[in-house]
């Protein structure tokens, strides 16, 4: 199929919630209500422009900004040389720990795919854009937010050598709450911060909820989702990065329908996994009240598991 020269399609790709809680860069999933927007137009040539039109604050400089490595990625697996012009429209803020770097990157990799004539099945496309979080992450490419931004949903990585993963089924009252304090916590300073050695109890723990969180969700059980949000991997490190986290998490717990709360990603974003949409409208309260307490401005996203990943307009 001929590429589709000067034309601009415009993808949106959500927003996502990485980890889980237990599935530290092996579990994530898509959030209704917040996400990039691109447009993209390509042509005969050979050349690489980004224009960001969100407002914003994205680096000037072309190297620095996650879609180049995710679209060079491509282009080299396309085989030819291509001139590629983005418009990045809308973007979440940078640093919020909900997947915005990936958010750009998979919709940059969906939408040059859909000009090209779809040569890229899904899981090459989520291996492009995992480019740009290696470019966020100190070299680390991580698919827990790129797999979920590309298809929606929640995604378990069962390995990523070769890339292996599994759409999970959300069940239907799933609900998330996400808070998103305007703080900027550092993707590459939130990874230092973890041990590189877990002790044997820690290890025998999170494998035990991630295959609890697994089997929860796979069966719709919403105690066994709740037991199982549980992490002693990140969250002990990662909770100083933002104000008051004990505090907040304690109020959370009393809410009727609250499965539990942890870090969005590496932060400074907390996610809450509800049961039904009340509890996690009761959820984002006690959040927004906690964040106004601190005098930090914040932004809430609540709603339904987003079922669907990145997506031409
Ligand atoms: N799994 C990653 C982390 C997500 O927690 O560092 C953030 O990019």
């Amino acid at each position: 199929m001929q590429p589709k020269y000067h034309q601009s399609i415009d993808i949106f790709a959500p927003a996502t919630v990485a980890n889980l809680g237990p599935g530290f860069d092996i579990m994530g999933m898509a959030i209704e209500g917040a996400g990039d927007l691109l447009s993209i137009r390509i042509a005969p040539g050979d050349s690489l422009a980004i224009r960001n039109e969100s407002g914003m604050p994205l680096p000037d400089d072309i190297e620095k900004n996650v879609v180049t490595p995710a679209l060079r990625a491509m282009i080299a697996a396309w085989g030819h040389p291509l001139a590629v012009e983005v418009v990045i429209r809308q973007k979440i803020r940078p640093g919020s720990g909900i997947g915005s770097s990936s958010a750009s990157s998979a919709a940059a990799v969906v939408g040059l795919n859909e000009l090209l004539g779809r040569p890229f099945g899904e899981q090459e496309l989520i291996t492009f854009a995992m480019e740009g979080e290696r470019l966020v992450s100190g070299g680390t490419a991580h698919a827990d937010n790129a797999g979920p931004a590309v298809t929606g949903g929640i995604m378990l990585i069962r390995g990523y050598d070769p890339l292996d993963y599994i759409r999970i089924p959300v069940p239907e009252r799933l609900y998330a709450a996400v808070i998103h304090p305007h703080i900027t916590v550092n993707t590459v300073e939130s990874r230092a911060v973890m041990r590189q050695e877990v002790p044997l109890r820690d290890a025998v723990s999170q494998w035990g909820n991630v295959g609890g969180l697994v089997a929860g969700l796979l069966t719709a059980d919403m105690g066994l989702i709740g037991r199982s949000l549980k992490d002693a991997i990140a969250e002990p490190y990662r909770k100083h990065f933002i104000p008051g986290y004990d505090s907040l998490k304690a109020a959370l717990s009393g809410i009727d329908g609250l499965l539990g709360s942890n870090i969005a990603g590496s932060g400074p974003s907390v996610f809450a996994l509800c049961d039904g949409p009340r509890a996690a409208e009761a959820a984002g309260a006690a959040m927004v009240l906690h964040f106004r307490q601190l005098d930090i401005a914040a932004e809430l996203y609540t709603g339904p598991v987003s079922r669907q990943g990145a997506r031409v307009l």
